[in-house]
């Protein structure tokens, strides 16, 4: 690191085309919750303010040009401004900043970012971490905590992220915990920070044993943004930006959905003007979410919703984690193998697992890409199990394309569905050891579903044998592996890369 409605109410539903007709319990529809107004908004001919009233905090977003400069007058004017959600806001004198930059961040933007706040009058540091899920340890924590010690920070500083959801996650917490609290404030830089994490106040780091176990709400003073900052992010950043953006528009309703179809190209061209009015879109939709439950403690919770496509996605991306790395295991090995002729066999016997986790953070297939293919799966099992059209799933199918978000060869998953099954039963969702997914019939009607286990066996068995190679392996697997699986016990395959994973959509 370098210093510089909801819902309660059981239902069942019976589920269709299954020889069991097994029934689909308990499905709290986010149609039937409230969701409360939680937004106004204001456009200006050089862009736009959305004041956010999420109930337990309240703040505004801003997306235009010089956002440092925004954002420090704007906190100026909260000093002596006593809220229903806030005290009233003490700074420093001279008022101080602190921003929270990864390593890319710090040389596209941490230059002119220092350069508004001390246009607006303001002392500032800044503190850099490694770019990358790395940077969300305890360990980074403890250092950006003794960094902000030994710079003198005290609860009226405020500390400020530039970059993505990794800045605004790990800024969130170390605020959160720093002197019981420091002030916090998000400068975002990426699709995804702007359209999900920034907003919400969830902040997350990783454990060994899974990503995002720990964390807190901690809601900033403000979001700022310039979209311009947009142009420059790489385009596999952008797209899964767009694919949590899609789950945005689709849980949201017709008029967002049809609005996003109609935009694509433009979206894909990052076309400024289109650009803003997704972002203020998404952040309104996720407000409204937010504000009816904001610290999730309905059972079951309408941010749950927020999640439709990740529970495949995690999937998804923890079995990819596990199979790359033992793949490096392996490689490691020949090497190694290869190169000593004189080795003691017990020192190269050390492959194939992963006791640390740490192939959690090394997926080879990015989240929104994982989200997006989790979304297109989850609409397979909305025709049997909520009634959704085939004409749903094509549509959806359509714009997931249209979006640069192509379906994924199962065969990243390899054929050890026993362990894929073991996998999707560590999910967050889970209830009473029942698994439970986002489903939706059409847009804007998501319901949260419990999936008996031969139904989710039914879709996997179904997805995976798109691939000629994977048929063929999944048809060597014989219902006494599947029930060995429904056990969990005695289980083959790596050890996993992440025992848990903590939704990131909420
Ligand atoms: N708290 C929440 O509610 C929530 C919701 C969704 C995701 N998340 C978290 O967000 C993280 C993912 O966020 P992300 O996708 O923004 O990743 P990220 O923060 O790592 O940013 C992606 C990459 O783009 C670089 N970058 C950032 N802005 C750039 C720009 N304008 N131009 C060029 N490069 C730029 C970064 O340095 C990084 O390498 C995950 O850790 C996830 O758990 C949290």
């Amino acid at each position: 690191m370098q210093t510089s409605s909801p819902n309660n109410e059981k239902k069942t539903a019976k589920a269709k085309g299954t020889s069991s007709d097994a029934e689909v319990a308990n499905p709290a529809t986010q149609s039937e919750v409230a969701l409360v107004p939680a937004v106004t908004r204001q456009d200006f001919a050089d862009g736009l303010r959305l004041d956010l009233n999420l109930g337990v905090a309240a703040y505004p977003v801003f997306l235009m040009a010089k956002p440092a400069q925004l954002l420090a007058r704007y906190m100026e004017t909260l000093i002596g401004q006593q809220t229903a959600e806030r005290q009233s806001l003490r700074l420093n004198d001279p008022k101080r900043v602190i921003i929270l930059c990864d390593e890319n961040t710090a040389e596209l933007f941490g230059i002119d970012i220092e350069t508004q706040f001390i246009t607006a009058g303001w002392e500032i540091d800044a503190l850099t971490v490694p770019a990358g899920e790395q940077a969300k340890t305890l360990a980074v924590v403890e250092q950006l905590c003794e960094a902000l010690a030994t710079l003198g920070a005290n609860r009226n500083t405020v500390l400020c992220s530039v970059g993505g959801g990794i800045m605004s996650d790990l800024a969130g917490f170390v605020a959160g915990i720093y002197k019981r609290g420091m002030h916090l404030a998000h400068i975002s830089t990426t699709l995804v920070g702007l359209v999900d994490a920034a907003v919400g106040g969830k902040t997350a780091v990783n454990l060994p044993t899974g990503k995002n176990q720990i964390g807190m709400y901690k809601h900033p003073l403000a979001i700022v943004s310039d979209p311009a900052y947009l142009q420059q992010l790489p385009e596999e950043d952008y797209v899964c930006g767009l694919a949590e953006a899609a789950k945005t528009a689709l849980l949201a309703g017709e008029e967002f959905t049809a609005w996003v179809e109609a935009n694509t190209e433009l979206l894909l061209q990052r076309d400024p003007a289109i650009l803003r009015e997704l972002i203020a879109r998404c952040i309104s939709f996720k407000a409204s979410v937010v504000a009816s439950d904001p610290h999730e403690d309905n059972v079951p919770s309408a941010r749950l919703s927020l999640n439709y496509g990740h529970t495949l996605g995690h999937v998804i991306e923890t079995v990819t984690a596990q199979r790359f790395y033992d793949q490096q295991a392996q490689q490691t090995e020949q090497a190694e193998s290869d190169q000593s002729e004189h080795r003691q066999p017990e020192e190269s016997n050390q492959t194939s697992s992963d006791p640390s986790g740490e192939a959690a953070l090394g997926s080879p297939i990015p989240h929104g890409i994982a989200v997006a293919q989790g979304m297109r799966f989850e609409a397979r099992m909305a025709m049997q199990l909520v009634e959704a059209d085939a004409s749903f799933v094509l549509r959806q199918d359509a714009l997931l394309d249209a979006l640069n978000l192509p379906a994924l060869d199962p065969a990243i998953m390899g054929d050890d569905l026993a362990n894929i099954t073991e996998v999707f039963y560590r999910d967050k969702k889970i209830e009473n050891s029942e698994l439970r997914f986002i489903l939706m019939a059409n847009p804007g009607n998501p319901e949260i579903v419990t999936v008996p286990r031969e139904i989710l066996y039914d879709h996997l068995r179904a997805w995976l044998s798109e691939h000629t190679r994977c048929s063929d392996s999944v048809s060597l697997l014989d219902s006494e592996r599947l029930e060995h699986s429904d056990n969990a016990e005695g289980m083959t395959g790596a050890e996993p890369a992440l025992q848990a994973h903590e939704e990131d959509s909420q």
